[in-house]
């Protein structure tokens, strides 16, 4: 099967090690494992509890504690299953569901995923750009024409990485009924999800429609990427497919994983509202920043980590990231690694205590051009 260069993946695989600044960090300040205890508590009682643990498959589709506690985050009781993050998660669903000669309905700027996989199964992948005119959010006049009547499945990511738009429920609902004339999937990856700027978590997709697959993870909402550990909700009919394909690249998720990924989410509450803590600190960083520098625009991002900068030099993005790179340390994702020429991703939660030096230094930089 070939498949096209994960761009994304690629430019950390080679860049995020040369940075000073890392400004191009999805998720909110990872926490050690001392840090989620100092937050949530119990250690000794954790730690005793998963050192007697045998360390064998486990409950090969995740134990009942953990779905119970992911289950906390839905309101409407989907099948679900674990799998190794979100990034298997998405996967999972689309070697599931997608079929060659299908028609794919992808809504980009977002995780390469959700183009590139249907490319490679040899799906007719028809896109659809959010525009900066329309603040991010999808365009509902020219959605339906392109769904039409005959795609299997729509992919999109909400809140959005990487412009921070959010889509209301009401859009939802909207972007739902296009979906039902064609009776098509939605797959929302919902990473993002928890992290809305107003604390208000948005519905999930399968929460809204009968045909609604949603993906998630520990790695943003709740800073424990390096659990690996991510979960898909679909219906059965769909759910039954993915339970075939998973027993072929998963078996189970590291029953450690498991167990830090249930008691992290059944403390939720607490490591959300310190995660949107530093969004809204690292976000106000930002806005003071965008104000005063005369040469970047953007759209205020309303969910998540992550936010597209406009800029108004004559260079790619890419040129542009190497050389501020090269001269300054500062490292930001070039637009064209998500097909968005003439923007930057930042993203302003990881290292809040950096984000004023390198926004600083990018501005010294900017200046010289
Ligand atoms: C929209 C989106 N989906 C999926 C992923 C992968 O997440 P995970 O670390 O849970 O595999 C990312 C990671 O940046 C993402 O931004």
């Amino acid at each position: 099967m070939k498949i096209d260069n994960f761009k994304v993946e690629d430019w950390f695989n080679k860049y995020e090690h040369l940075a000073s600044y890392d400004m191009a960090d999805t998720c909110v300040e990872s926490l050690s494992l001392d840090e989620l205890f100092n937050l949530i508590g119990e250690k000794e009682k954790h730690l005793e509890s998963i050192m007697n643990r045998k360390l064998n498959y486990g409950d090969i589709q995740g134990s009942e504690r953990l779905k119970t506690a992911i289950k906390s985050l839905y309101k409407t009781d989907f099948p679900i299953t674990i799998t190794h993050g979100a990034i298997g998660a998405n996967s999972l669903v689309m070697q599931s569901i997608i079929e060659k000669g299908d028609k794919v309905v992808s809504i980009i700027p977002t995780y390469q995923q959700h183009y590139s996989i249907p490319k490679s199964l040899g799906a007719d992948v028809k896109i659809v750009y959010l525009k900066e005119k329309n603040n991010w959010l999808p365009d509902l006049e020219e959605l339906p024409a392109i769904v039409g009547n005959n795609t299997k499945i729509i992919c999109m990511n909400n809140p959005n990485n990487p412009t921070g738009s959010v889509i209301s429920e009401d859009m939802m609902i909207k972007i739902i009924d296009i979906a039902k004339n064609s009776n098509a999937y939605i797959l929302c990856d919902e990473v993002y999800r928890g992290l809305e700027h107003n604390h208000c978590r948005g519905k999930s997709i399968i929460d809204l429609y009968d045909k609604g697959i949603s993906t998630g993870s520990m790695s943003k909402v709740f800073s424990l990427a390096g659990l690996r550990l991510g979960w898909i909700l679909a219906p059965k009919k769909v759910m039954d497919k993915i339970i075939i394909h998973r027993e072929y690249n998963t078996i189970s998720v590291s029953i450690l994983d498991d167990y830090f990924a249930a008691i992290a989410i059944e403390n939720k509450d607490i490591i959300i509202k310190r995660n949107l803590e530093k969004i809204l600190q690292g976000k106000e960083i930002m806005t003071k920043w965008v104000s005063e520098e005369p040469r970047i625009t953007w759209i205020e991002p309303k969910g998540g980590t992550t936010c597209l900068l406009k800029y108004d030099v004559d260079i790619t993005s890419e040129e542009l990231c190497k050389n501020l790179l090269k001269d300054s340390g500062v490292l930001f994702l070039p637009g064209s690694t998500l097909e968005m020429e003439g923007y930057l991703r930042a993203g302003y939660c990881s290292d809040i205590k950096n984000l004023e030096l390198g926004l600083r230094k990018f501005s010294e930089w900017l200046n010289k051009k």
